[in-house]
């Protein structure tokens, strides 16, 4: 790979060449469903990316706060349970104030960020070195929803933990959670560690509030998916016409994001006619909420003890250390 100017010396990057969506079919294939869906990645163009950060610092979304301030205050204890010479693997690009103060207090041999996109993986990785000189980079170019071969030194690597903050997992369908672990398991290896961020089950009130801010941060970041389709697919939604709906859906354990039409309406994607009815929503992302006991479970079917979780005070959210078994 060719040294980019800007790039540190510690820097490395492993290219798994991550298959290029078939964007198209994707979408379609939702749109045709009985329950129309939409493809959350489709929310994180750069306007996306951005109404998300606003959303993280909303004083009703709860999540990333909480999250930050669980790092901080058990950080040490963290670093203590899984010692030096650790190298730490982020399911996630690394540019989060979250991995900043994992790393501090874990100091790890090798910090290894992975994310499907090339591009700002190599920005953020460069951004950490010119803050962390004695930290060493192996980044990863990969799509982590899919089996994942490490290059020899890391896979050999024994003192692995893995990262995957944000209650991101959380986006998974329990089933997509499952996998998405037994595979976590095998990448890490029989001595590692998991440390993933978990949103937990709670109050109604908080979590629709949470998903319904008062400025309308969440609802445009919602639509934001729309715009995002009109630009890439010659899609023809007009953001006026849905409304932006989080529904709490207590069976699954799950806030639902849906877009609801208001009217009657036909809309163009990709030379396909689609037809909505008044009423009628498009879904477009899940967010599960756990209790630890379920997480615990799903853990162990996938290989992995719970060694330790950390819960705030109000007890919304936790950090949850899982261990190879
Ligand atoms: N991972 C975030 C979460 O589940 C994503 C998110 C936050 C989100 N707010 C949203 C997705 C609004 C869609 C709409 O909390």
């Amino acid at each position: 790979m060719k040294q980019g100017i800007n790039q540190h010396q510690n820097l490395q990057v492993f290219d798994a060449h991550p298959a290029v969506a078939d964007v198209k079919s994707e979408v379609l294939a939702g749109l045709a469903q009985p329950q129309k869906t939409l493809p959350a990645k489709f929310f994180y163009d750069q306007r996306g990316s951005r109404l998300f950060e606003a959303i993280t610092q909303l004083p009703e979304y709860y999540l990333t706060r909480t999250e930050i301030g669980l790092l901080r205050q058990h950080g040490g204890e963290i670093a203590e349970l899984v010692g030096q010479g650790s190298v730490l693997m982020e399911y996630g690009s690394g540019a989060s104030i979250k991995i900043r103060l994992l790393l501090e207090a874990l100091q790890p041999d090798c910090y290894v960020p992975m994310d499907i996109s090339k591009e700002f993986l190599i920005a953020s990785a460069n951004k950490l070195l010119d803050d962390y000189p004695w930290l060493s980079i192996y980044a990863g170019c990969v799509d982590y929803s899919q089996p994942l071969e490490l290059p020899k030194a890391l896979a050999e690597a024994p003192h692995k933990l893995g990262f995957f903050p944000g209650s991101s997992m959380g986006n998974f369908t329990p089933a997509e959670s499952q996998a998405f672990l037994r595979r976590a398991r095998t990448t890490l290896g029989s001595g590692g560690r998991f440390l993933l961020g978990i949103d937990l089950a709670k109050d109604e009130a908080v979590l629709h509030a949470a998903y319904n801010d008062s400025q309308g941060v969440t609802a445009s970041f919602n639509k934001n998916i729309l715009r995002h389709l009109n630009r890439t697919l010659r899609a023809s939604f007009s953001e006026e016409l849905f409304e932006h709906q989080a529904r709490v859906n207590h069976s699954q354990s799950r806030v639902e994001m849906h877009l609801v039409s208001k009217i009657d309406q036909m809309v163009h994607v990709a030379g396909t006619t689609i037809v909505l009815r008044k009423g009628e929503s498009l879904h477009t992302e899940n967010s599960y909420k756990y209790r630890i006991e379920s997480l615990q479970w799903m853990a162990r079917q996938a290989g992995f003890e719970l060694e330790k979780s950390w819960v705030d005070d109000n007890g919304y959210f936790a950090l949850v250390m899982l261990k190879a078994s």
